[in-house]
């Protein structure tokens, strides 16, 4: 048997440009050593992000042609609506242009200074929607997520004693809480059913609406038909429609699996609330029968998050992601443990253990992988979530380097390649030196920063 099979032929194909180490040192001094910076046509594998980034099937491109762009009343919303309800069960869908609005709407209508909200890791959009609105955004993941080798089959789960002591102590400060599935911020690492049913009781028990992050729900799913003791015989559409029922409400970006270019939306059960969001999405999206997308876009989605549901396309995406681990850990590459559903997390502390936090390893290693192998990761480490207070940088608890697998783009060969690049910056990895912080926003710096190397 081949290691992977693509379950897809290829009927389109974008040609993708390769460049000389020469020209990507220039490139990057151009880019501030920020790789968010770099044109995407200077880049020959883009593992920047998994999101809008999807190839579409040769179904939904023939569903973007029956697309109805009508303001109000579209079918294709009602179309769209109703694969949602088959799929999620909520009353209330509120279609949004990406995952970040539908975050903004609930921030906006319940965050505000005083008030806190758990998760199991905040991923950066939803944290900076949090605390722009004076919030606090809190993270309980479970212990075992803190040991990034641990193979612990579920790393996304909340520790249930931290949130029952967390909501106990904030009684009445708590407008929702929240649990991202799988946990992008946490290494694309899932939450069993068991604990998504302890979070829904534990929540229940104080009051607290339950609101699920769900951009990886089909890549969740299967992690727990895979391995958790009494779903192996259900569907993954069965295993996604038990963890909705347990909530309140869902946050989604269609970008991850919806297998769009763009599109969310955000899903309640609750009938006010729900009014209340469509009346602002009104002012900052657009009509609640299209929020912030096209009528074909909406099409495209609803063909999109079936798709997404099936079980060859699940076990390629795991097992590509798999594939990559095993072969970097056989290197002597660390990463975290096990494969996540949608990336690669390489620790960049181990990987260049002469460079301290505030030399930013990971922003190096980003820059190095794109140096030497036109290969464009994100850093997930203290440019991320590290925080400049009065000129004093405050480091993130880890330095890692994801490596996100936009969906049914790239081969297995492609993945060879990369590993093939491992290898060089394993030999020269003694050579490298720092990066400093030249310029930065307030807020999400990580995305706009300037770098310069340190010597
Ligand atoms: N929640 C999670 C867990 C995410 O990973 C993202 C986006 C969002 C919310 C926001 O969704 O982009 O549609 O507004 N993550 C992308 C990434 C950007 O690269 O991981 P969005």
């Amino acid at each position: 048997m081949p290691e992977i099979i693509e379950p897809f032929r290829i009927k389109a194909v974008e040609p993708i440009r390769s460049t000389t180490t020469d020209e990507r040192c220039q490139i990057l001094a151009d880019a501030h050593y920020n790789p968010f910076l770099i044109h995407a046509d200077d880049v020959l594998i883009d593992l920047l992000t998994d999101s809008g980034t999807s190839a579409m099937s040769a179904a939904q491109w023939a569903a973007v042609m029956v697309g109805d762009e009508s303001y109000a009343g579209s079918r294709s919303f009602y179309r769209f609506q109703e694969k949602v309800q088959e799929i999620f069960g909520f009353n209330f869908v509120i279609p949004t242009h990406q995952g970040r609005a539908a975050e903004k709407l609930l921030a906006t209508l319940l965050g505000g200074p005083g008030h806190k909200i758990p998760n199991n890791n905040h991923f950066d959009t939803t944290r900076a929607n949090i605390e722009y609105s004076g919030a606090e955004a809190i993270d309980l993941v479970c212990s075992e997520a803190k040991d990034l080798g641990s193979d612990y089959p579920f790393k996304g789960n909340i520790d249930i004693p931290r949130l029952r002591e967390f909501l106990a102590a904030n009684r009445g400060d708590v407008p929702f809480g929240m649990v991202t599935i799988t946990n992008n911020a946490g290494g694309g690492q899932p939450v069993s059913m068991a604990n998504l049913r302890e979070i829904s009781a534990t929540y229940r028990e104080f009051g607290v609406p339950f609101i699920i992050d769900s951009c990886r729900f089909a890549e969740n799913a299967w992690f727990i038909k895979q391995r958790e003791p009494g779903y192996g015989h259900k569907s993954p559409k069965e295993i996604a429609q038990e963890i909705f029922s347990l909530a309140d409400g869902a946050t989604m970006s269609l970008k991850k699996d919806g297998f769009g270019n763009i599109g969310g939306f955000l899903a309640l059960n609750e009938e006010k609330l729900a009014e209340q969001c469509r009346n602002l999405l009104i002012l900052t999206e657009g009509f609640p029968t299209y929020g912030g997308m096209a009528g074909r876009d909406m099409e495209a989605l609803a063909v999109g998050l079936e798709e997404t549901l099936q079980e060859d396309y699940l076990r390629y995406r795991v097992r590509t992601v798999e594939y990559v681990v095993e072969r970097l850990n056989k290197l002597g590459v660390q990463t975290v443990r096990p494969a996540g559903g949608h990336a690669v997390y390489v620790d960049a502390r181990s990987f260049y253990p002469q460079l301290p936090q505030s030399a930013f390893p990971a922003q190096v290693l980003v820059c190095e992988l794109y140096r030497h192998g036109g290969i464009r990761g994100v850093e997930i480490g203290s440019a991320m979530f590290g925080r400049s207070v009065d000129g004093v940088e405050i480091p993130a608890d880890k330095e890692l380097v994801r490596l996100a697998m936009p969906r049914r783009v790239y081969t297995q060969a492609h993945m060879n390649y990369m590993i093939e690049v491992f290898e060089v910056l394993l030999k020269e990895r003694e050579q490298v030196s720092g990066l400093k912080i030249l310029k930065q926003a307030p807020i999400l710096r990580h995305f706009t920063a300037w770098f310069e190397p340190l010597n």
